[in-house]
């Protein structure tokens, strides 16, 4: 059976990020991605990206309706290997944070938390105010794995483009898959 990642899309900026990740996923054979996204992740791609929602959705294996509250995602018994949420917005970190599931992607990430299985925020704001750095905190130390999309030099970024697949790189690492053209550090380049 294929492993089960269930990847979050909320309103935070980074929607490429997204389509990058999921991009690369969909050339990893032993790997099913199960997407779910918020209206702001739709108003916010529509800022960002070239690729319309459909465009997005085509890059996922299983695509759920957020409102869709008895979907398979929200139950602990369907098996997955975790769930990223990327971008996550302070809004859903806070949803995270204080266990309000009023959606599904919540729900998801709820799940996740509850069955002790890997769960990644990619969060994104800038600056962070204190409320944002508590609630990550708190998370963190509830074993959620924070992976804010920040610059690094090390790997000589000539564009965009290339700082958007180190981040995806570094996502991917923490489900021990390689990502395109990630450049680790290696004591030199
Ligand atoms: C273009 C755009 C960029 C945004 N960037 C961020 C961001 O980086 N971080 C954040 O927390 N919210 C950001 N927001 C605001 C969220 O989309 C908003 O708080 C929304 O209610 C989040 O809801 P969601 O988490 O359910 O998607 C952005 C909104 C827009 C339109």
């Amino acid at each position: 059976m294929k492993k089960r990642l269930v990847v979050g899309i909320s309103g935070g900026s980074g929607i490429p990020l997204a389509t990058e990740l999921l991009s690369q996923l969909q050339k990893i054979e032993e790997i099913e991605t199960h997407l779910v996204y918020t209206r702001g992740a739709e108003i916010t791609a529509a800022q960002e990206s070239e690729l319309s929602m459909g465009e997005i959705c085509a890059l996922a294996d299983v695509v759920y309706d957020n409102k869709d509250i008895g979907a398979a995602i929200a139950s602990g018994t369907y098996k997955t290997v975790g769930m990223v949420v990327v971008p996550c917005s302070m809004k859903t970190v806070a949803g995270i944070h204080s266990g309000y599931t009023d959606n599904l992607l919540l729900r998801a990430a709820d799940v996740t938390l509850k069955e002790r299985r890997k769960l990644i925020l990619v969060a994104r704001e800038c600056p962070f105010n204190t409320i944002h750095l508590r609630n990550l905190y708190e998370l963190s130390q509830m074993g959620v794995e924070i992976l804010p999309p920040m610059l690094t030099y090390y790997n000589h970024p000539q564009a965009v483009a290339d700082c958007t697949r180190h981040i995806v790189g570094k996502i991917l690492d923490r489900f021990d898959v390689e990502g395109e053209d990630f450049r680790r550090w290696n004591g030199c380049l």
